[in-house]
């Protein structure tokens, strides 16, 4: 690889810029002189020798490999992969970590995470509204393993001292929370976690995990706010076009070998071409879809806020936000611009015992709109809407719902790409209705 003098460092160009252009130089592959990153398929890869084979073995998931100065060895797609191996170099990039992990999709990724960090009779303290999957895994399979889950509201940082046992090793939460877009303090979690780690073994320390999924690095960063792990799911806002399935683990180059052993052997590997989707097409318009998006989050917000059939509007964007300040706080656009994200939560005036008006709307939109769509996943270009209370957080028990900010008149909308005065019309022919 000839190796490009530049006049600037890479730190000094923007995360937009970088995102488009990715790394200059990529150690997982030699694509000097493609435009495009090009794609690698290839299940198994061609050894020159008995010698080149026993080495890669030896140097796969060390930090030599990190550091050695060559090109990694490549063996097998399920252990390293060069299409995987750039996007995971960007994504590190975007989230301010030393190493991102990628994998199958966003479940495995929280999988990943938890079952690196976690061993029998330890246990994850978990806020108590995470998204339905990661609920069951926490409470279907973990135990399995030995490994117990608790709940705890995160909103109340000071009182979180007094559910953290001996055996707790990990702070679980998502911000903002999926669906509701209430926040959680990631400092502040951090701050807990110090003081506890003041008398704990360094093997033993409690660590801080949050799924960025929801804001993106285009809009927070969890590892500057304090985060020893991030998890996130790549098939939403970073895949961006709902063609792909992904998850990621950003994190220090500590774990790196525990993300990577845990992936060849569970096998939630991403596959090569989703890999090269994500990269040309995902990383590299990031910044410009959540930028545009975002804009008009903002102005459906304010029409459903003013809207006499909605009750209120959970977007942090809004100046009713209750956590105002500490969404100005956390939520960052790279260039330290606010950045309140393209997901909105908004709850129908209902009554009791009546047919839930949600519902209601939900069906009529999915009938007769053609800019709202009513499917699951979130962050892509086309506006989706759901009913989280019924579909995507069925699987947590009614009482935790509903005490966390959980409603049946609930409902959630992933702003996409299209004319926001569309978006905006759709909805408002749909509330007539209900
Ligand atoms: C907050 C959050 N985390 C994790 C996931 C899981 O991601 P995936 O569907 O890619 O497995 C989702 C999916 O909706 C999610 O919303």
């Amino acid at each position: 690889m000839e190796t490009r003098r530049h006049h600037r460092r890479k730190e000094d160009y923007s995360l937009r810029t970088h995102l488009i252009h990715g790394n200059f130089e990529s150690r997982k592959w030699d694509y000097d002189h493609h435009v495009v990153p090009p794609i690698s398929q290839s299940t198994a890869f061609r050894l020159s020798s008995l010698e080149r084979g026993a080495r890669g073995f030896e140097e796969f998931a060390s930090a030599e490999e990190q550091s050695n100065g060559h090109h990694p060895i490549y063996i097998y797609d399920r252990l390293n992969e060069p299409t995987r191996g750039m996007l995971e170099e960007n994504l590190a990039y975007a989230e301010g970590g030393d190493v991102a992990v990628a994998y199958a999709t966003g479940m495995a990724a929280v999988s990943a995470a938890l079952g690196s960090a976690l061993q029998q009779g330890q246990e994850v303290l978990a806020h108590e509204i995470v998204y339905g999957c990661t609920f069951s895994q926490m409470t279907n399979w973990l135990p399995r393993f030995g490994i117990k889950a608790r709940f705890a509201n995160f909103f109340k940082t000071e009182s979180l001292p007094r559910q953290i046992t001996p055996h707790t090793r990990v702070l679980y939460f998502e911000t903002p929370i999926n669906p509701t877009m209430q926040l959680i303090d990631i400092a502040a979690v951090r701050a807990v976690a110090d003081k506890v780690n003041e008398h704990r073994k360094p093997d033993d320390r409690l660590l801080v995990m949050v799924d960025n999924t929801f804001a993106t690095p285009q809009c927070q960063r969890p590892l500057r706010l304090g985060a020893d792990m991030v998890v996130e799911s790549l098939t939403k806002a970073i895949g961006g076009f709902g063609t792909d399935m992904g998850g990621l683990v950003a994190t220090s180059s500590d774990w790196y070998h525990q993300l990577m052993l845990y992936r060849k052997d569970f096998g939630g590997v991403l596959n090569g071409r989703s890999a090269w989707s994500m990269l040309v097409y995902g990383l590299s318009t990031l910044a410009t879809r959540m930028t545009n998006m975002q804009k008009t989050a903002q102005r459906v917000g304010e029409f459903l806020c003013k809207h006499p059939k909605v009750e209120f509007v959970s977007y942090p964007g809004l100046d009713c936000f209750p956590q105002k300040a500490l969404a100005h706080r956390q939520m960052l656009s790279p260039e330290g611009k606010f950045a309140p994200g393209s997901m909105l939560y908004f709850v129908l005036k209902g009554e009791p015992g009546k047919p839930s008006n949600a519902e209601k709307l939900v069906n009529y939109l999915a009938e007769h709109a053609y800019s709202i769509t009513l499917a699951v996943s979130l962050g892509q270009i086309k506006t989706l809407i759901e009913h989280p209370y019924s579909m995507t957080h069925s699987a947590l028990p009614d009482e935790q719902k509903r005490a966390f900010g959980m409603h049946p008149e609930g409902i959630r909308l992933s702003v996409g790409l299209e004319d926001w005065h569309d978006i905006i019309r759709d909805l408002e022919l749909a509330l007539e209705k209900v």
